[in-house]
């Protein structure tokens, strides 16, 4: 494995790579996928900086990333499949000496077929502005969104569900569930947590849970995305401290197809390996002693062992239970077990397939109604059929 430069990501940075890393790889994927049906792209990064950033150019910044990977993406897309994308990023910042780089940049940028818009402000306040630009010359784009606010107060539910809620959108938060746990009790705060989650009751379940709160605000907000900005599917991916065994911010994913949830996985499970390789260099970096046993293949630490599998636990359970509640006889269909499954950070789409064939043969993977040993895809009619129920209640 190359040797990661963590030269622009030195000195608690770390975490900001990890996410980098994800958008780097999910987007292109991303702009291949819709690229073939639809003609107009928009990405929307909300909270976009220049935030801590290292390199003169802003390499290290989410929305040179984006620009980079978005323009790439859509040069492959004209070579290999003759389809033209009109793309359309639109970068706000609030901050007056951000905004001012952040102008340069999207002056420099911008090219035929390749807008690349600054706005100036308050992210909750320009969603107007984004929407003009983005369907500007009566466009229909396909939208994604990146927020990455430095709390939670800055991305109020009530306000984001007209701008996510439309067919073609899909969106990345980062939710800084440090932050989030550590003044959950605070009177003072408590609107600011009513606002983050959009629903009723949600902040007192999170003071009163016996389970663990980080999770528990998760799922919450995975809830929210669902009920209120109609995301059919949620995923999500944890980001560590690099030299804490604990949890600095969850990313969390909404899509409403359930080809988003196959190719957030992938960038998600690599994101996960980078994560290992950070945390490794910043242990070495911290120690100055390089970890001799581990080194080719970085440890995982501790917190994302025991995070994978009681994720996994959590996930297996919840497939079960999904096959044990299906009533049609044809069987559920593997791509409802894949999304439900893939909801968790650090669960593979190998450990689902491992859980099936565990349960063979009181579980039958079937393709086109016939028995398969192929590899189940959520892409094709896949579907699990349960022969014996009494294999479910042992699991
Ligand atoms: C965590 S940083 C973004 C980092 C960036 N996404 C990256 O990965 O390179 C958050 C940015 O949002 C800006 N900001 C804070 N509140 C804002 C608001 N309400 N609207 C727009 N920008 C805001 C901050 O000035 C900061 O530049």
């Amino acid at each position: 494995m190359p040797k990661l430069d963590l030269s622009n990501y030195e000195g608690g940075r770390e975490p900001a790579l990890v996410k980098h890393s994800l958008l780097e790889t999910y987007l292109p994927d991303l702009v291949y996928r819709v690229g073939r049906t639809w003609d107009s792209f928009a990405y929307v990064d909300g909270f976009a900086g220049p935030w801590k950033t290292q390199d003169p150019t802003h390499a290290d910044s989410s929305f040179a990333i984006a620009v980079d990977a978005l323009r790439q993406a859509q040069v492959g897309l004209r070579n290999v499949h003759g389809r033209e994308i009109h793309v359309t990023c639109i970068l706000v910042e609030q901050n007056n000496v951000a905004f001012a780089e952040l102008e340069r940049f999207a002056s420099r940028e911008t090219t035929a077929n390749f807008e690349v818009h600054a706005i100036h402000g308050e992210f909750i306040n320009t969603i107007p502005a984004i929407d003009q630009i983005a369907k500007g010359g009566s466009r229909d784009p396909f939208k994604f969104v990146l927020l990455d606010p430095t709390g939670w107060a800055q991305v109020p539910m009530e306000k984001l569900k007209s701008f996510l809620n439309e067919r073609s959108s899909e969106v990345l938060v980062t939710l800084m569930i440090r932050d989030i746990n550590r003044f959950l009790g605070e009177e003072d705060r408590a609107e600011s947590y009513r606002q983050l989650f959009g629903r009723p009751g949600v902040l007192e379940r999170l003071r009163n849970t016996s389970e663990d709160r980080a999770e528990q605000a998760v799922l919450e907000y995975s809830q929210s995305l669902k009920e209120l900005c109609n995301f059919k599917h949620v995923s999500a991916a944890v980001v560590l401290e690099p030299n804490k065994e604990s949890i600095r911010y969850f990313l969390v994913y909404g899509t409403k197809h359930h080809r988003g949830i196959e190719v957030f996985k992938a960038a998600e499970m690599k994101a996960a390996m980078i994560q290992d390789d950070v945390r490794h260099e910043a242990h070495i970096q911290k120690t100055r002693q390089p970890d001799l046993a581990f080194d080719s293949d970085p440890p995982k630490s501790r917190k994302a062992l025991a995070l994978q599998s009681r994720y996994a636990e959590i996930a297996r359970k919840k497939v079960v239970a999904l096959l044990a509640a299906n009533t049609n006889p044809a069987g559920v269909e593997y791509k409802d077990l894949f999304c439900e499954a893939m909801f968790f950070p650090l669960v593979t789409p190998s450990d689902l397939v491992g859980w099936l064939e565990a349960l063979e043969p009181g579980v039958e993977i079937q393709l086109a109604g016939l028995r398969t040993r192929r590899k189940p895809k959520p892409s094709e009619d896949f579907r699990a059929v349960v022969i014996n129920p009494k294999v479910l209640a042992q699991a």
